[in-house]
């Protein structure tokens, strides 16, 4: 580090010549040793390094200007190669420039073309942007560049990382992933690249893990494999150099990490020489996406240009290095290096023209040189635009133009080839990027890709999220019919269940093996397994939890970190303290709790009132007003003839009409003779309304006192909560949701209860009178093995789902829950609740109904007592006709009543006479 310093120091004084002699212009080329590792370099003929290569069109370009005759000052271009070392950072390279630029004998420097990477532009362009020195990079792709405050005398012809970030992410887009894991390598390419994704694309493209590679330490800084595995992406971006993907690619393949789960997709193309120790068909389906030089059509490549410059080099070979045969074999950095290079010579020939060309002052001092008469110069330089041998060149840094380079990048799929003794893997082109159209071009469906993707055997595209298939599972499931029905060989069971008469409806039941080679499960829960795992692949086993295991310690035995199993099926309830220690599945079943009690004997062999059961208090209170009514109207109007027929009190001919009303409502059968229309319209309706009333009546009595038979002592939860049982009979399962909803709601007194089994045992005991339970549990208990012994009780409250218990952020979430959705809308699930939970043994006159019948019941109940909302409208009629029958009266006792009103009046006008006549 001295020596590099006090070399530098003594450059900055080099001494001036005292002459100043006119010694032409000069290019300068900044250009890597061979075998420079950092830069990205695609792969090229290696036998032709693509430093070389470069060279050799950096002189191209010279020749080619003088062949032209483009002179400056009278002079032809002249240009100096400076080779820079491997090892060297920045401050090298600025050291050689200064050298040279401050040797009097050599001719000025207008121009530098390079460097190569951007970790020198770094160094460089600050100081080149202070002497106004150009410099035109054929390599250097990190966007930070772009800043024309630091780097103002800077530009390029390679396209920056920008548009490989653009093609990259459309590419996931195209292929509807949004997340990848990316592997960068430790150095500027690798740093620009992650910039760029997460400043400009961070809501196009998620980057869920990031692990940087140190080509120098050959190390990753975290563990490749745990990180890949944990990741929530499946899908792995590489963005490093050539020399750091290859030996990335390496790492993989010895990790077992390729051509499993994972896409790779890389942004250089490695050499495949390097992988003669592995099985390279494994590399098969990786991807890249690759910077590639179009044609004339295409990128507006200017063909003519490019013979010319390829006839230069063919003719001079430089150092003995013959050009390539095809155009495939050159680098692209070549194709760049000749247009920047011609870039310059542009300029220079245009401000010459304009007698105005630029001239180097040198001074003693590196930092005290500086370009004279550069202005013509920069505008030329600024409005470069041409057709070069790589495509279209344009400086002009506004954003009109900026959109049309005519850069593409080609995706490119790594194939084996070959027969089974000789294999090799070859790169297959899929598709292109234009970035005059900004897409991938000709491919609308991604299926239909010549792409052989890694384990898939439909060769759809690979999801970017982790995938379940081939994954080995350990589940647990825990003993609840019909969700998880344990046949055990060596005694039989828990419930009286021979496993051969489960032949459910027309449902085939397999029974699942267990680790427990004794015991067999079937039901809904492995019904569900056995579809999930046929559709998404994986391995399972499964184990069966003790019964006694309370549900809440079951949940938590996901929660732990050395945990035993990754997924837990059964009846367990999604409830929010469960939420905070594990996740849940979207839910495969809709749930409510309802109450299980014994019939209640008493119920139905005595009850005083239930033959007023049929109508609410109210339709009676009517019937009586209407008996009482019409009595009060058939007196009124049979009045003078009932007077006249037994001269009884008017007490007793009221009697007489009520009787004559409720005759005619219930028996219909009048023995009183009825003169009056009036009264005959008014038996007529009560007649109606009688038989109406009489037949909703007998038909409703016989079905209440068929539902009635065998109620519950408790009609439902608000029983519960009104305390009609005492909160020491009802038996609740400890550590389990519903002890969790009763004690939150209810009360912290009760029974507490260890198991369901013990539940339905001490229900029958009589030590416990209700208890609570899931209702599809319950309805299947009470259908099939208890049938007129226990019953469920009131309707279901406090709905929730069933679902399947995970690991806190499980990585198969989003696969096994777009799996389960994909089961409710192929209404695969809707069948298997019909075959399971709707199954019933009992003879179907049990009144337990199942959750099927659930609302139907919940109807009757409402619909079983008529009240008087329903039949008002009866009572209405009723009324319109006694009203009816009211006018025809009034009609005809007119002459009557006229004569009273008469008489009334006449006696009211006889005492005014009398009392006149006194007067
Ligand atoms: C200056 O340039 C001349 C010719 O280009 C060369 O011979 C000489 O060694 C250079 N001097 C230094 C100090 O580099
Ligand atoms: C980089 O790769 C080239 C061959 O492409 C090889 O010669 C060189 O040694 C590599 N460098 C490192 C540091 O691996
Ligand atoms: C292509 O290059 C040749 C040779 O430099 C030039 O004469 C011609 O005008 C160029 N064509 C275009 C379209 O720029
Ligand atoms: C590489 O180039 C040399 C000569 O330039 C040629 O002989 C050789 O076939 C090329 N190799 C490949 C793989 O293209
Ligand atoms: C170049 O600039 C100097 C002053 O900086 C001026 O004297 C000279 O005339 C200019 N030359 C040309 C050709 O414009
Ligand atoms: C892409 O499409 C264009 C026109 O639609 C067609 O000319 C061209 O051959 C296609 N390219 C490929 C690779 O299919
Ligand atoms: C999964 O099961 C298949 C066969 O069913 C077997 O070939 C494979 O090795 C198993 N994988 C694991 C990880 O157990």
């Amino acid at each position: 580090m001295h020596r590099v310093m006090s070399r530098f120091l003594f450059l900055l004084v080099c001494v001036a010549l005292s002459i100043d002699i006119l010694n032409g212009v000069q290019i300068l080329g900044l250009f890597p040793e061979q075998g420079d590792t950092l830069s990205h370099n695609p792969n090229v003929n290696q036998s032709g390094h693509w430093t070389n290569q470069c060279m050799q069109m950096f002189r191209a370009a010279i020749v080619l200007a003088s062949d032209y005759k483009i002179y400056v000052d009278g002079q032809p271009i002249a240009s100096t190669i400076l080779n820079t070392n491997i090892e060297s950072n920045g401050f090298a390279e600025l050291e050689l420039v200064c050298r040279t630029m401050c040797n009097r004998t050599d001719s000025d420097i207008v121009g530098v073309v390079g460097p190569a990477s951007s970790t020198k532009v770094r160094y460089l362009g600050p100081f080149a942007a202070r002497i106004h020195l150009p410099l035109i990079s054929y390599s250097a792709t990190n966007a930070d560049l772009d800043d024309a405050y630091n780097y103002a005398t800077f530009y390029r012809t390679i396209p920056s990382d920008t548009l490989l970030a653009e093609a990259v992410v459309q590419l996931f887009n195209f292929f509807s992933w949004s997340s990848c894991i990316i592997i960068l390598g430790k150095d500027d390419y690798g740093y620009g690249g992650l910039k760029i994704l997460s400043e400009v694309y961070h809501s196009n493209l998620s980057i869920q893990d990031r692990l940087i590679f140190d080509l120098r330490l050959d190390k990753f800084h975290a563990n490749l494999k745990e990180t890949l595995e944990k990741s929530r992406s499946r899908i792995v971006l590489v963005w490093a150099c050539q020399n750091s993907t290859t030996r990335i690619i390496r790492h993989a393949l010895n990790d077992g990490l390729i051509g499993g789960n994972y896409v790779w997709i890389m942004t250089s193309k490695i050499v495949f020489n390097g992988f003669k120790q592995y099985d390279p068909t494994k590399l098969a389906g990786v991807l890249a996406v690759v910077h590639i030089i179009g044609n004339s059509s295409t990128s507006g490549v200017n063909e003519t240009l490019q013979k010319e410059a390829f006839d230069i080099w063919r003719n001079r070979p430089y150092e003995g290095k013959k050009a390539p045969e095809k155009l495939s074999d050159v680098s692209p950095f070549a194709m760049y290096t000749f247009d920047a290079t011609w870039a310059l010579i542009q300029a220079l020939n245009k401000s010459s023209i304009d007698k105005k060309s630029p001239s180097m002052s040198k001074a003693t001092s590196c930092f005290d040189s500086s370009l004279q008469n550069y202005t013509t110069y920069f505008d030329y330089l600024q409005k470069t635009r041409f057709f070069g041998v790589s495509g279209i060149v344009d400086f002009s840094k506004n954003d009109l133009n900026e959109d049309n380079h005519g850069g593409m990048y080609v995706l490119y799929s790594v194939r084996s080839k070959g027969n089974s003794k000789k294999k090799e893997v070859i790169y297959e082109q899929i598709m292109t990027w234009h970035e005059t159209s900004h897409s991938w071009t000709n491919y609308t469906n991604p299926d239909k890709l010549n792409i052989i993707w890694p384990r898939n055997p439909i060769n759809t595209v690979p999801t970017d999220y982790p995938q379940l298939q081939g994954q080995y599972l350990r589940i647990l499931v825990i003993e609840a019919p019909p969700f998880v029905i344990i046949h055990n060989f060596s005694n039989q069971g828990h419930f009286s269940n021979n496993i051969n008469n489960v032949k459910h409806n027309n449902f085939r039941c397999e029974p699942l093996e267990t680790t427990n080679s004794n015991i067999l499960i079937y039901g809904f829960v492995p019904d569900l397994i056995r579809i999930l795992q046929s559709q998404m692949h994986f391995n399972f086993t499964i184990d069966v939890a003790n019964l006694s295991t309370d549900y809440h310690s079951l949940v938590s035995l996901v929660a732990n970190d050395n945990r035993q199993y990754d997924i837990i099926l059964s009846d367990i309830r999604i409830t929010s303290s469960r939420l905070l220690k594990v996740d849940f599945s979207t839910p495969y079943h809709e749930n409510t709790f309802r109450i299980i009690t014994r019939p209640n004997p008493y119920s139905t062999s005595f009850s005083l009132f239930s033959c007023f059961n049929p109508f609410t208090w109210d339709v009676w209170a009517a019937i009586f007003a209407v008996i009482i009514y019409s009595g009060f109207i058939i007196y009124i109007f049979e009045r003078h003839n009932i007077k006249t027929e037994h001269c009884e009190s008017e007490f007793k001919s009221i009697l007489i009409g009520i009787c004559h009303a409720m005759t005619s409502i219930l028996i219909m059968d009048g023995n009183i003779r009825l003169s009056t229309h009036s009264s005959r319209i008014t038996v007529l309706g009560l007649y109606a309304l009688g038989i109406i009333l009489v037949a909703t009546y007998t038909a409703n009595l016989s079905s209440f006192l068929t539902l009635n038979r065998s109620q519950a002592t408790i009609s439902g939860i608000d029983d519960i909560k009104n305390g009609r049982l005492p909160f020491s009979r009802i038996g609740i399962v400890t550590n389990s949701a519903v002890s969790d909803y009763y004690i939150q709601n209810i009360s912290t007194e009760y029974e507490p209860l260890s198991t369901i089994e013990e539940m339905y045992s001490r229900l029958l005991d009589h030590t416990i009178d209700a208890s609570i339970w899931d209702s599809s549990v319950l309805e299947y208990a009470v259908n099939n093995y208890y049938c007129e012994k226990l019953i469920i009780a009131g309707v279901g409250f406090v709905k929730s789902s069933f679902a399947i218990v995970l690991p806190k952020n499980w990585l198969y979430k989003r696969d096994l829950d777009l799996h389960i959705l994909a089961l409710r809308e192929t209404q695969k699930l809707e069948s298997l609740e019909n075959a399971w939970l709707r199954h019933r043994t009992c003879p179907s006159s049990s009144s337990s109904s199942s959750s099927s019948n659930n609302e139907n019941k919940e109807d009757n109940s409402k619909t079983e007592t008529f009240s008087l909302d329903v039949l008002g409208g009866l009572f209405l009629i009723f009324l319109i006709i006694t009203a009816i029958a009211f006018c025809f009266h009034f009609w005809h006792c007119r002459a009557a009543i006229i004569n009273g009103f008469r008489q009334t009046k006449k006696r009211m006008r006889l005492p005014t006479l009398q009392t006149t006549i006194k007067s």
